[in-house]
């Protein structure tokens, strides 16, 4: 995984419906695949802290090379693994919200559909989708540091972190860190996925990172229709057919909701 850069953006929540084109929607009614490429911004209305957002962005506040790397868990485990541990704890608390929701409805109407996550909070799951690929793993689940088997249940002192039973290794949370590959079957379904779909919304991402940040241009390439969902701007957003400029928690119910006409 990699970044195009780091530049802090302004948000601004917008509770506002926006206009929709009637052309978008004769579009995405007419498609037979329908992608979702989804960021944290979509969580933003659960009450989930995004990264990249100025000021309330995590990236804002703490280190990410100090706490989402390899290296940063090799020079301090525990640093890392109580993080993560704070993060499952606060998503835990929280629920899915109506953007969330909408994407179920979506998964429901259209003949084929794939949602591309690079969410590790789990929300989409707790909302419903069930056709779903997390190409940023999940916060919930944890493995071996060595291994990489996945551990199911684990304990450990306080003060200490958890170790496999298997090999005494650390365990760590099943997370993409920054330096690190992709999970492969994930990425070869999202970039088939790119490929073929009629329509890819691109849902609350700021569009910084590498490779989730380059599917929507397979889909533009070959001609397909790429409609970003955000109420900020991207680098994607002059590239793209479509810029829904809102939050979407009241955008996606809004194209999803209305009267599905062919
Ligand atoms: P970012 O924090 O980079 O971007 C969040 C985006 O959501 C921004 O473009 C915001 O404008 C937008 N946004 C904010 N509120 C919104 C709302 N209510 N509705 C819709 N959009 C909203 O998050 P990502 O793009 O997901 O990696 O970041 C990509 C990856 O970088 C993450 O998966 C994470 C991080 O390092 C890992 O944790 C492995």
């Amino acid at each position: 995984m990699h970044v195009r850069g780091l530049p802090a953006r302004c948000s601004m929540n917008q509770a506002t419906a926006v206009v929709i084109p009637r052309d978008l929607y004769h579009a995405l009614h007419r498609a037979r695949f329908v992608a979702a490429l989804t960021g944290a911004g979509i969580s933003a209305e659960s009450g989930v802290a995004t990264f990249r957002d100025a000021q309330t962005g995590l990236w804002a506040r703490f280190d990410p090379r100090e706490l989402a790397t390899p290296g940063a868990f090799a020079r301090n485990p525990k640093r890392v693994w109580d993080w993560y541990a704070w993060r499952r704890e606060r998503v835990a608390a929280v629920e899915p919200n109506a953007g969330h929701r909408a994407l179920v409805e979506l998964e429901r109407r259209v003949s084929e559909f794939l949602l591309i996550t690079q969410n590790v909070d789990g929300l989409h799951q707790r909302a419903g989708s069930r056709k779903l690929v997390e190409l940023h793993g999940n916060i919930a689940r944890v493995k071996c540091s060595r291994e990489g088997t996945i551990i199911e249940h684990w304990s450990a002192e306080e003060d200490e972190v958890p170790r496999c039973a298997n090999c005494g290794a650390f365990l760590r949370p099943d997370v993409v860190w920054f330096e690190e590959m992709l999970p492969e079957h994930a990425l070869v379904a999202a970039e088939d996925a790119a490929r073929r779909c009629d329509v890819l919304l691109v849902i609350g991402t700021s569009a910084e990172v590498y490779p989730a940040a380059g599917l929507p241009m397979l889909t533009h390439r070959r001609g397909a229709l790429v409609v970003e969902i955000n109420p900020n701007e991207t680098p994607l957003s002059s590239r793209v057919d479509y810029v829904l400029r809102g939050a979407s928690g009241v955008v996606l119910p809004q194209l999803v909701s209305a009267p599905w006409t062919l």
